[in-house]
């Protein structure tokens, strides 16, 4: 019989490759590939036709058969999985180090035991020990949460099966998980899949909403193969800056509900904290308007946000290339925007550094905000404030066109809700009797002529 071929796994993005080499071909990370124990190949000749057992199939229709979910309590994350935990479902939290992903699962944990149901954390990070001290500051210590410091997928399962099955299972974190029956450190790619593989089957025969919580590589990957997010339902991320207290989760991919609405947490001395009328959250405060500061009235799901974009140009004098920098926001995007003021507009970026954020430490992706950041640029190139209290929303076209955003309505109600009075958008887009004093810019050559005789 021929040697089974060797097969060397990237630990970052999962490709096989059957020789080790230094950098990954397909995701160019160095040193990532890992021996992985060899595939079983079944011979082509099996004939698979006969000797299963019956498979059962339903009608579509088929009542009576859809879960109930379970609400958490904690009403932002409950929004952001689409109203609940749905039973026998698997949901991978990422999320950066420290951002609060333990501290939510916890808090979330001890809202469903007070609920009555039975819950179990199992932490391979922490020890009981430092779980119950974090639980005593959120004052949860009452809650009748099952806990559990283990790394072992055989024990916990095992435990867990002489156990009153839990309706909530969270298991801190998935890398640092490991089952007797994989070759490898916890970690790598065969253990992680391993590991995930048994959980989220014991989940599913079991009916228990299982939250596994991953790690994230320094790209904003979660950390392991990408196959991980294929084996879940739900896929959510905990984001934000460390440095500000705001924090967003938000369903990447979710089985069971949309994937646009977000929960929106303040990390206090005290654990997390919903916010639940997040619209004010992200703007400056600032009385007097400031060149290079546009407001934008985003949605995020089905609720408005108000979000300050800032603009930052400086010019150089030598023939240096000029840097880009954004926070916030897509680089393509920008890149985009400054070709359009460029070659439709007539302004010249190319001998200055344009720097961008979106303030709050918030990740934007609404296309709508392409006119607020024309308008942060345009307002910071001409060292002009934008009129007080605006807001610009629209899509920019290659064409230099100020394209309409879905929503208009909603979003200049909310502005005019918080004390805006001016609104600048696309020319279809009604004032929807806002009470803000609407003006149309079809063009972004309009918007231009405006900031520059201002
Ligand atoms: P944690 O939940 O451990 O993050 P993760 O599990 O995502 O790594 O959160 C850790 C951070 O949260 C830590 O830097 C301190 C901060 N924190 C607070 O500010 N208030 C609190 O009540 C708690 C529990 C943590
Ligand atoms: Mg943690």
């Amino acid at each position: 019989m021929a040697k089974p071929k060797k097969r060397y796994v990237c630990q970052a993005c999962g490709s096989v490759s059957h020789r080790w080499q230094g950098q990954c071909a397909d995701c160019a990370e160095w040193n990532t590939l890992v021996e992985d124990a060899p595939a079983t190949v079944f011979s082509l000749k099996h004939d698979l036709s006969s000797g299963g057992r019956a498979v059962e199939f339903v009608d579509l229709d088929k009542p009576g058969e859809m879960p109930l979910r379970q609400k958490t309590g904690l009403a932002e994350f409950d929004r952001a999985l689409g109203g609940g935990l749905v039973p026998g479902s698997a949901i991978l939290m990422g999320g950066d180090p420290g951002i609060g992903k333990s501290t939510l699962l916890l808090q979330a944990a001890a809202k469903v035991a007070r609920e009555g149901h039975s819950v179990a954390y199992v932490s391979g990070e922490e020890a009981s020990g430092q779980v119950r001290m974090r639980a005593a500051r959120l004052g949860l210590s009452d809650a009748p949460v099952k806990l559990a410091a283990a790394t072992g997928v055989r024990d916990i399962l095992t435990t867990l099966g002489q156990m009153e099955t839990p309706k909530f299972l969270v298991i801190d974190s998935i890398q640092t998980m490991h089952s007797d029956t994989i070759e490898g450190a916890p970690g790598t790619v065969s253990q992680v899949r391993g590991c995930a593989f048994e959980l989220i089957r014991y989940a599913k025969e079991n009916g228990v909403a299982l939250v596994l919580v991953g790690h994230v590589t320094k790209d904003g990957n979660i950390a392991g193969p990408r196959v991980l997010e294929h084996m879940v339902d739900v896929v959510m991320s905990f984001e934000g800056e460390r440095s500000h207290q705001y924090r967003i989760l938000r369903a990447l991919k979710n089985r069971f509900g949309a994937v646009d609405e977000i929960g929106v947490f303040a990390m206090a001395g005290d654990g997390l904290e919903e916010v639940e009328n997040p619209s004010m959250l992200f703007l400056s405060g600032r009385e007097q308007p400031m060149a290079g500061s546009a407001v934008f009235p985003a949605m995020e799901g089905t609720r408005p946000v108000l979000l300050e974009i800032q603009a930052l140009i400086v010019k150089l004098q030598s023939g240096a290339t000029p840097r880009r920098a954004v926070v916030g926001w897509d680089n393509g995007r920008l890149a985009m925007l400054l070709a359009v003021l460029e070659s439709r507009c007539g302004l010249s970026f190319s001998s200055a550094e344009v720097y961008l954020n979106v303030a709050g430490g918030y990740r934007l992706s609404d296309p709508a905000a392409d006119l607020a950041v024309a308008a942060a640029l345009v307002s910071a190139l001409a060292d002009k404030p934008l009129p007080n209290r605006s807001v610009w929303l629209g899509e920019v076209s290659l064409a230099g066109e100020v394209r309409p955003v879905a929503h208009g309505g909603v979003r200049l109600r909310e502005a005019a809700k918080l004390g805006f009075d001016k609104g600048f958008g696309p020319s279809d887009t009604k004032n929807g009797s806002s009470g803000l004093d609407y003006s149309q810019l079809g063009q972004l050559a309009n918007l231009v002529d405006r900031v520059m005789s201002s």
